[in-house]
């Protein structure tokens, strides 16, 4: 990774190997011809011979963008909206979307415990696209919101108007503001006796979540998730933030994105949830999803359905990678496989790396305190 040995250095420059290790001394620095030179001091002794050093080391990441194909220059087009729903255990996440889906998943669940992320994309009344994602509300999957918010173009916080506002109702906000996405407030269980939406806006207002109607500018809609009321009007803001953002891609081009989930399973072999972001995937490419590569064997829709290709804005499951990826890996198809090779590798190097980067820091450590 942009290092290169004294003796290599010489034979590009022409010069003998003595040479530039005489230089290297008066510069204060030891070595012989087998030395490995990193970059900063390949590129402050080389002009002494005339010579200047180039840094041609590229990260896998910059491989990937740079070996993008298709239609490049395609002309962008809206893609739908991906809106992550996060919010306090059991105030009805998954009920919510069961009510837009007009499906059945939350009762379904173990314990009624959501404990993954589910990935599904609706198609609303004037026949547009909106992708939702589920995330657990439990205590337990920070980590899982933290994904959601960064993978998402719209946060919808669900706080039970019987319950108010709750640890991980503050937090879920919290990442969302991290990530930088607009946040919509769905006050649920408003058809419960108790519900007292008033005193949740109060709430909120203490994390500067302040509702529009008290000069803020966060919506919030009131719903049920149960009676199915106020569905349409969530929808209906959604579609207006998602149109306010502007969200465009090229879908004529290799596609990019985001690993949702992956797991191994049994029969199947690794099986990722990715959310494509930019351009496409058709069957029969290949892939890269952080450090696993892959030829795509299937691609199955939200619905079960085996596609031949997915376009941006929408998530599917892929079968075909070698290993299970991590979920918030980046993924991008990739021209060949000597490119998903390459890209595999560098990453590989790159984890190495930080990985010796941090032993080391902890042997510092460990010698401090011996001393
Ligand atoms: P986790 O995924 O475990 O964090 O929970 P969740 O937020 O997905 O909640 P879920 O949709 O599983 O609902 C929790 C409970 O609240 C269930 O018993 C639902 O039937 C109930 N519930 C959800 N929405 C409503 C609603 O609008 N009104 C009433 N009365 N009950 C609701
Ligand atoms: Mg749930």
């Amino acid at each position: 990774n942009g290092k290169m040995k004294v003796g290599d250095i010489a034979i590009e420059m022409g010069i003998k190997a003595t040479q530039l290790i005489k230089a290297l001394m008066t510069n204060g620095v030891m070595g012989n011809v087998n030395s490995d030179l990193d970059f900063d001091t390949i590129a402050l002794i080389v002009p002494e011979f005339g010579w200047e050093a180039q840094n041609t080391f590229k990260t896998a990441d910059e491989i990937v963008v740079e070996t993008a194909f298709g239609n490049l220059e395609a002309e962008l087009v809206i893609r739908p909206p991906v809106v992550t729903v996060m919010g306090h255990v059991d105030h009805g996440k998954t009920s919510l979307l069961d009510a837009i889906r007009n499906a059945r998943v939350a009762s379904g669940e173990a314990g009624g415990i959501t404990q993954h992320i589910g990935a599904y994309s609706v198609t609303t009344e004037d026949g547009s696209l909106i992708t939702f994602l589920d995330t657990p509300g439990h205590e337990a999957f920070t980590a899982m919101r933290a994904r959601g918010a960064n993978a998402t173009d719209i946060a919808i916080i669900v706080v039970a108007a019987d319950d108010g506002m709750m640890p991980q109702t503050a937090e879920a906000i919290s990442h969302a503001k991290a990530a930088g996405v607009p946040i919509i407030v769905a006050v649920n269980k408003m058809d419960k006796p108790g519900a007292n939406p008033d005193r949740i806006k109060q709430q909120l207002t203490e994390l500067e979540i302040v509702p529009e109607e008290w000069g803020g500018s966060t919506i919030f809609c009131e719903v049920s998730a149960l009676k199915r009321t106020g569905i349409p009007e969530l929808l209906e803001n959604i579609k207006l933030l998602a149109e306010v953002a502007e969200l465009k891609a090229n879908p004529e081009k290799s596609g990019s994105g985001l690993v949702i989930e992956a797991k191994l399973e049994k029969g199947k072999g690794p099986v990722a949830t990715i959310l494509v972001k930019d351009g496409h995937v058709n069957v029969g490419d290949y892939i890269v999803a952080g450090s696993m590569k892959g030829k795509v064997k299937s691609l199955t829709n939200d619905k079960g359905e085996r596609v031949d290709t997915v376009t941006p804005g929408l998530p599917v499951e892929v079968l075909g990678l070698e290993g299970v990826p991590a979920a918030g890996d980046r993924f991008d198809v990739v021209v060949d496989e000597r490119t998903a090779e390459e890209v595999v590798g560098v990453r590989k190097e790159q984890a190495m790396a930080e990985n010796t980067q941090k032993k080391m820091s902890l042997e510092d450590m460990f010698s401090k305190v011996t001393q």
